[in-house]
């Protein structure tokens, strides 16, 4: 019997009562069996990536119609990255439970997920995976291109770029604000090969799009079309009672990480991946990342490794004619929600523009893998991108200046009496899952004013956080433990020597062990902690694990299912 038929058939009171209050136009055969089908909806006016999606909805409606089914708008958190304090991701989990419990408690069969910004497609497929009724995620699509003055302007990475430029003197503040509406354009997710745009790509590569939806822009005829694709689809996917668990194993996952270097992408997606797995039982580690990832070539010239935008990538083959380059490091996985695997799926996409999308054989860089560093500073890991980093600073070691929370970074950073030159290692603690709360995108700190004036654009910098999928730099990020969770971090003292060896996988804090056990926490870094006493921070901080784990909550990993026993009334 269908989910929908439990709450809907029968003649007890129970059946009376969940029918007759949905009978507002639903006509009486929407009860008997047929699909019932959720379109869990991020649209949001305060999340302006997803504000497009009302639209989306309309198309999925009525290809769910079409194909025999019934959909329902059901709008879900949504989480707007640039416009929540004091980070989405300390809602990603909150997002992921709400819609969880929304999805088993409602008389649905399947879900259609409609996501964009960052934290909104990995909440959604959390939820999915825990609830375990089919879907189908339809990815929002970036933004058109953005130009100022005949360049390109990429959302995030020109942020970063032009903030840096004002701050060396080189570009005006009337200037930087003018370039606002030329970067942010149109509908859609940030155009670079940021969070969202990877996100949309990992949902394609695990299987859980219909092939050659990521990456559609915004704004593109297309999107509509294959969202109608998409509602006549996951009608067909409910009878065929096709899980999200049958279709994201361990193979999609690592092909999901052959295409996660491929294309360039965000850092993000490692604790996004580490926590859908967690909720599918799949075994997945940090250090898959390296071992799956490592020697894959980054084929991708986008921001913020490369030039272009994701417009670009669209009109130069998309997303499969990059997998296609590499196909020959993808495994065979089951079936899509499209039905065939994604290896067959490959046959039919092309390079177009051998510029945006390079051959595997002209590669933008050889080896575009996350390396994973381990060492007393790392012991549960952290994570760097060479990609994004300088080649010369791979291998450094400097001493350590060190800020206890990014007010303290930013109340002395610019300092000209910071103790600091170019081969100094900048450290950031105070800011993980547990400390900040949420882990925000802070580790890729700004460069101190001293050091920029001289012409100098990168330093190493270390930080329990995250950063922007948009940013650049040599940047170690996601150390585990956090500072705040007794990380070896918070005992790093101004002058330390840090010895970053990336060739080597190593993070090294020179300090003896016998100097560390002699070391207390500062008390002013203790004080730097988040320390709420109620509501959802309290419950995050107190049950949130490390980067290592995906920064999922304690209770969230794992699935409950779609079964619901008791009734209402
Ligand atoms: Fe929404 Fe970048 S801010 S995708
Ligand atoms: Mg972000």
């Amino acid at each position: 019997m269908s989910r929908s038929v439990e709450f809907y058939g029968g003649e007890d009171r129970n059946a009376y009562i969940h029918r007759a209050w949905m009978r507002r136009g639903v006509p009486d055969h929407a009860f008997d069996g047929r699909p019932n089908i959720a379109i869990a909806n991020t649209a949001s006016d305060l999340s302006p990536c997803n504000t497009h999606l009302d639209e989306v909805a309309q198309s999925v409606k009525n290809g769910v119609y079409e194909a025999g089914g019934v959909p329902h708008n059901l709008p879900m958190v949504s989480l707007g990255e640039t416009t929540m304090r004091t980070t989405a991701m300390l809602w990603r989990n909150m997002a992921a439970m709400a819609a969880e419990e929304l999805l088993r408690a409602n008389p649905v069969d399947g879900v259609v997920l409609l996501g964009g910004c960052d934290k909104t497609i990995p909440a959604l497929l959390m939820a999915a995976a825990s609830v375990g009724i089919p879907a189908i995620v339809i990815p929002g699509g970036p933004m058109l291109n953005g130009t100022f003055r005949g360049r390109p302007l990429g959302c995030g990475t020109d942020v970063w770029r032009l903030s840096e430029e004002v701050r060396a003197g080189g570009l005006s503040n009337r200037e930087f604000r003018a370039t606002e509406s030329s970067m942010i354009r149109s509908r859609g997710h940030c155009n670079t090969m940021g969070t969202a745009s990877t996100m949309a790509f990992m949902a394609e590569a695990l299987g859980m799009t219909l092939p050659g939806i990521a990456g559609t822009p915004a704004s593109d005829s297309r999107l509509l079309e294959r969202s109608h694709a998409t509602g006549r689809r996951i009608v067909e996917l409910v009878h065929g009672g096709v899980t999200p668990a049958d279709i994201m194993t361990k193979e999609a996952f690592h092909n999901a990480i052959v295409a996660l270097a491929a294309v360039g992408g965000s850092t993000n997606a490692v604790v996004h991946l580490l926590a859908i797995a967690g909720r599918l039982g799949v075994d997945l580690s940090v250090d898959d990342f390296d071992r799956i990832g490592g020697g894959v070539p980054l084929l991708v010239n986008l921001q913020p490794a490369g030039q272009h935008l994701m417009e670009d990538m669209f009109r130069a083959g998309g997303f499969l004619a990059v997998l296609r380059e590499v196909r020959g490091l993808l495994v065979e996985a089951p079936p899509t929600v499209a039905g065939r695997s994604l290896l067959d799926e490959l046959e039919d996409w092309e390079i177009w523009d051998s510029d945006v999308i390079r051959s595997a054989d002209a590669p933008l860089q050889r080896d575009a893998g996350i390396a994973v560093l381990r060492g007393n500073l790392a012991p549960a890991g952290a994570i760097i991108k060479p990609a994004a980093a300088t080649p010369g600073l791979l291998t450094h070691t400097g001493r350590a200046v060190v800020f206890d929370s990014v007010e303290d970074m930013r109340a002395r950073i610019d300092d000209p009496d910071l103790d600091v030159d170019a081969d100094s290692v900048l450290v950031l603690r105070g800011c993980g899952p547990r400390g900040y709360p949420g882990m925000p995108e802070v580790a890729n700190m700004p460069l101190p004013r001293k050091v920029l004036e001289r012409g100098v654009r990168d330093m190493v910098r270390i930080c329990d956080g995250r950063m922007s999928g948009t940013a650049y730099g040599t940047v170690v990020l996601h150390v585990a433990p956090e500072a705040a969770a007794g990380g070896t971090l918070a005992l790093v003292e101004d002058g330390d020597l840090i010895e970053l060896d990336v060739a080597a996988r190593s993070l090294t804090l020179h300090v003896s062990d016998d100097e560390l056990a002699a070391r207390t926490v500062a008390a002013r870094l203790q004080d730097a902690y988040a320390a709420p006493t109620r509501g959802w921070e309290q419950l995050y901080i107190d049950h949130v694990q490390q980067a290592d784990a995906g920064a999922d909550l304690d209770f969230l990993v794992g699935a409950t299912g779609p079964g619901v026993m008791r009734e209402s009334h």
